[in-house]
């Protein structure tokens, strides 16, 4: 089958468009792996920064291609887009075991705006989509909950790992918790904050969001747990 996975590879680049950390690439290998064993024909799909509808060329994803060419011993091929002809029939002659990497997601605006018509060009490139992408799952993108109305979808095995572990952390969580936060984009996490404040003992806020709290006075309901 032709499986289309969205990931997440929004990694951290240097100025050079060079990957700084590739963590995020190196979590997915298990569902991508896992897909070639079974013999899948395997399409990926991410974002990386926010073009708003632009070719942005330091934003391609020739770098997350070479990066999961070496981790997985393979040659990942790559498109020069996400849809259109080209992409169309790079997929038809893709052959079992092999995997394709679709251009940056956002060179569309549609994808941020959720289009209907761009999320079904999408799925018409697969027979399953698999959600393996947690960590943009709070964006209301078309990669993300436009495909899976078009396609028979479940969750890869980063994302059910994610989610395992943080339910556990909710709903059973071993005591005394200390939850430590960090990363950047403080809007994103205000509300995940506040809902771990509820299980965690204590919370050690760290990185750019501490900067950005302090900076535009952020409250949170548990300022005594800081
Ligand atoms: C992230 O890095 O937080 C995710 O990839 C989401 O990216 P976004 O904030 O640009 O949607």
């Amino acid at each position: 089958k032709r499986v289309l996975v969205r990931c997440d590879f929004n990694v951290p680049l240097d100025s050079n468009g060079n990957i700084l950390d590739d963590f995020r690439i190196r979590k997915t290998l298990p569902t991508i792996e896992y897909l070639i064993r079974n013999n899948a024909k395997i399409i990926l799909m991410s974002h990386l920064g926010n073009p708003e509808g632009k070719v942005v060329d330091i934003l391609k994803l020739n770098k997350v291609q070479e990066k999961l060419s070496k981790l997985l011993g393979i040659t990942v091929k790559k498109a020069e887009d996400c849809i259109g002809t080209e992409v169309k029939e790079l997929v038809s002659n893709l052959k079992s075991g092999e995997v394709l990497l679709l251009e940056n997601l956002r060179f569309h605006k549609e994808e941020t705006d959720n289009d209907s018509e761009f999320a079904k060009e999408l799925s018409f490139l697969a027979d399953i989509y698999i959600n393996d992408a947690f960590d943009v799952d709070h964006r209301n993108h078309a990669s993300l909950t436009g495909v899976p109305k078009f396609l028979p979808h479940g969750a890869g095995f980063l994302l059910k790992k994610e989610i395992t572990i943080l339910d556990k952390i909710m709903k059973n969580p071993e005591k005394p918790m200390i939850a430590i936060i960090g990363g950047k984009k403080l809007e994103t996490k205000t509300k995940v904050i506040n809902k771990i404040s509820k299980v965690a003992d204590f919370i050690i806020i760290s990185g750019l969001i501490k900067k950005e709290a302090i900076e535009k006075k952020i409250e949170f309901d548990f300022t005594e747990k800081i």
